[in-house]
């Protein structure tokens, strides 16, 4: 287990950096992250290096027991080299040239860029990768910006034409006999800008793999230095959990030795902890292993305004909410805000003024807590009987086509999300290309875009008994994002054993409801198929006041060995916590011990052995009366009949 802050010495006096060093230390701290923005100061200018302020800050640090992972630097070129090289500057969507003042201003796939980048990344695994103070590495920082310059362009069709095995193919693809956009050369391809409008949505679709694969490729030229020349140390880069969608992460994290993610909760008082706990899961879902918290945020924050200081309790609420779900390492950010810079209320730890207070006492409380139960933790993870596919071609492809103007991909999976984290059941929330038959439920929210291979193993998965949940407008696009030419939902007609014989998006003010036998009456928003059952049996109509009255809404098909049921409509979340239980019982997953509401129960498993990650997210105590023994860690005293938790309280009982 690791425990840290996100650390900065470059904006500090070096006398000052010993005070930091003994605090952290007496915090319980044993990793910082340094310099994924020091850039300029480890190059202040091109080809000249200083790496010795970095060396004394990794030394001394590891002299107070604190390792150290290095962020490569390249999510902040210097003006040096934005100067020297303009045409490093990213290109926005709306055509402009990112100006020199911020960060992430860097085109991954200029030449130019990518040999400054490699050089910095070089010189510093040159310097420091065997040092042994250092653990790991970050890769840049937050990828997500896509960028739109020239040069991306011409690599774009350069990609294509690798992609595809003649114009004539892509244009096929892209179904370019519409308005005339039929493409008689690879360098007639345009970028998706503003000035273009909506885009064909082929090339809309594409593009943003290609935005995935160059940053990929960015990334994959760090991690061959990386492995060079600092061989054996962990690579990784921070996320940011569930919510953004410019990248493929899944793509990205292909070549990472695990994965990380940012975490902001910005400490509403009353957050839902399900908002928070999606992220954890799909992070761990990235590589299906257990992940770091590489930033998690320490106080109030914001850049113009600011939000909530973190209540007494909340910071180690959230360092537990994490741990349970699979979290091996915890670094806050940051360790002080810094005094200059647009992120001047970004609080750290401490304050400006670097003396101690409440929030460091309470991180250095669970500094001690973490380090008493380490050796309980090592080895153990969740285990999820569920996954929720998060599919990014799909959500790339209602980016350019959301279907109705309320839809979200996000909140449309955190439905059913939300109805399993009640249950406090485990999910995984992963991708398609993985084996699936190891899931009792997978969940395929949306699945707007449908590759071939992807329908063969969802079939493969239900024929073997498996049991697959698909929602509205699955199976629509082919993988060029061309809407396939028959009854939907196309090439799974027979495994759900219906067809969408009609659908209507409807208005928000409009009032449609779902009746089924055994669930509580719902609503049916975001869209409605009307769905003709061939082989199904129905499992809910929609009532007569609205679209479709008295026809399927969700239905149930056999095929194979398994099941797999088919929801044409958005329920509400009361009709969909009822049904995902009837089912997660029905196939026998293992569902948590029952809790109040915004009480978590997470658990991390290690052969027989159960952690149980109780965190109570209220304002107010709460008993959880369901655990009934076992032993709870923090406080080493046998659970007796239930749990009690004081506001914002956590409990880790192990059975
Ligand atoms: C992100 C970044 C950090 C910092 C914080 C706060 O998560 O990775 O560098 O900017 O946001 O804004
Ligand atoms: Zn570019």
């Amino acid at each position: 287990m690791r425990y840290g802050a996100c650390y900065y010495p470059e904006h500090w006096p070096e006398d000052r950096w010993p005070t930091d060093a003994k605090l952290m230390r007496d915090a319980g701290f044993n990793v910082v992250r340094m310099a994924e923005f020091a850039w300029v100061h480890m190059e202040p200018s091109e080809g000249r290096f200083n790496f010795d302020w970095l060396h004394r800050a990794i030394d001394l640090l590891a002299d107070h027991g604190i390792q150290t992972v290095l962020g490569t630097p390249t999510a902040a070129p210097p003006a040096w080299l934005a100067q020297k090289r303009p045409d490093i500057m990213r290109v926005r969507e709306d055509g402009h040239r990112c100006v020199f003042g911020l960060r992430q201003h860097g085109c991954v796939n200029s030449p130019d860029f990518r040999r400054a980048s490699d050089r910095i990344v070089r010189a510093m695994a040159g310097e420091l990768g065997k040092h042994d103070a250092v653990i790991g590495w970050q890769i840049d920082n937050e990828f997500g910006q896509p960028c739109y310059c020239a040069v991306c362009r011409a690599e774009f069709q350069r990609w294509l034409a690798d992609l595809y095995s003649g114009l004539d193919a892509l244009n096929a693809a892209w179904g370019t006999t519409f308005w005339s956009q039929i493409y008689s050369d690879w360098s007639q391809i345009p970028t998706p800008t503003a000035a273009m409008g909506p885009p064909n949505p082929g090339l809309g679709l594409d593009y943003r793999r290609f935005m995935t694969s160059s940053f990929d490729t960015f990334q994959a030229s760090q991690i061959a230095i990386l492995r060079e020349l600092s061989p054996g140390k962990p690579i990784t880069h921070n996320f940011m959990g569930f919510l953004p969608e410019t990248l493929d992460y899944r793509q990205l994290a292909r070549d990472l030795d695990f994965a990380s993610w940012d975490n902001y909760p910005m400490y509403r008082p009353d957050l839902a902890p399900a908002r928070i706990a999606v992220n954890h899961d799909q992070t761990r879902g990235l590589k299906r292993r257990n992940f770091w918290v590489m930033e998690q945020q320490s106080g109030p924050a914001g850049w113009g305004t600011m939000m909530s200081q973190p209540r007494p309790g909340q910071l180690r609420l959230f360092v537990y909410h994490a741990v349970g779900r699979g979290a091996d390492g915890i670094l806050y950010f940051r360790w002080r805000p810094c005094r200059y810079g647009i992120e001047q209320y970004w609080h750290g730890i401490l304050d400006h003024d670097g003396s101690t207070n409440r929030r460091y006492d309470e991180i250095s409380k669970v500094g001690a807590e973490l380090k008493s139960i380490w050796g309980e933790l090592e080895g153990s993870e969740p285990v999820a009987e569920v996954a929720i596919i998060n599919d990014y071609d799909s959500r790339f492809a209602f980016q350019i086509q959301k279907s109705n103007p309320e839809f979200a991909y996000a909140d449309h999976a955190r439905l059913y999300y939300d109805a399993l984290h009640r249950l406090n059941v485990t999910v995984d929330v992963t991708c398609c290309d993985i084996d699936l038959r190891r899931y009792k439920i997978v969940i395929a929210p949306a699945l707007f875009v449908l590759k071939e291979e992807t329908a063969v193993k969802l079939r493969d998965y239900v024929e073997s008994g498996g049991m697959l949940i698909a929602t509205f407008r699955t199976g629509v696009k082919d993988q060029y994002s061309r809407i396939y030419d028959e009854p939907l939902p196309a090439r799974l007609r027979d495994v759900f054993g219906i067809r969408v014989a009609e659908y209507s998006s409807p208005f928000a003010t409009e009032e449609n409801r779902i009746i089924a036998d055994g669930f509580p009456e719902s609503t049916a928003r975001l869209w409605l198929d009307a769905l003709e059952p061939d082989t199904a049996q129905v499992l809910a109509v929609y009532d007569p006041g609205g679209f479709a009255a008295g026809q399927p809404a969700i239905t149930r098909n056999s095929f194979g060995s398994g099941t797999a049921i088919y929801v044409g409509c958005a329920p509400s979340q009361d009709f969909l916590n009822a049904f995902v239980r009837a089912i997660c019982e029905e196939r026998g997953v293992t569902l948590g011990p029952a809790s109040p509401p915004n009480v978590e129960i997470a658990v991390r498993r290690k052969g027989d052995t159960e952690l149980l990650f109780i965190t109570n997210h209220n304002a107010e105590p709460v008993s959880v009366d369901s655990v009934t023994a076992g032993s709870e860690l923090l406080t080493g005293r046998a659970v007796d009949g239930g749990v009690s938790l004081e506001p914002y309280g956590v409990a880790v009982v192990r059975r």
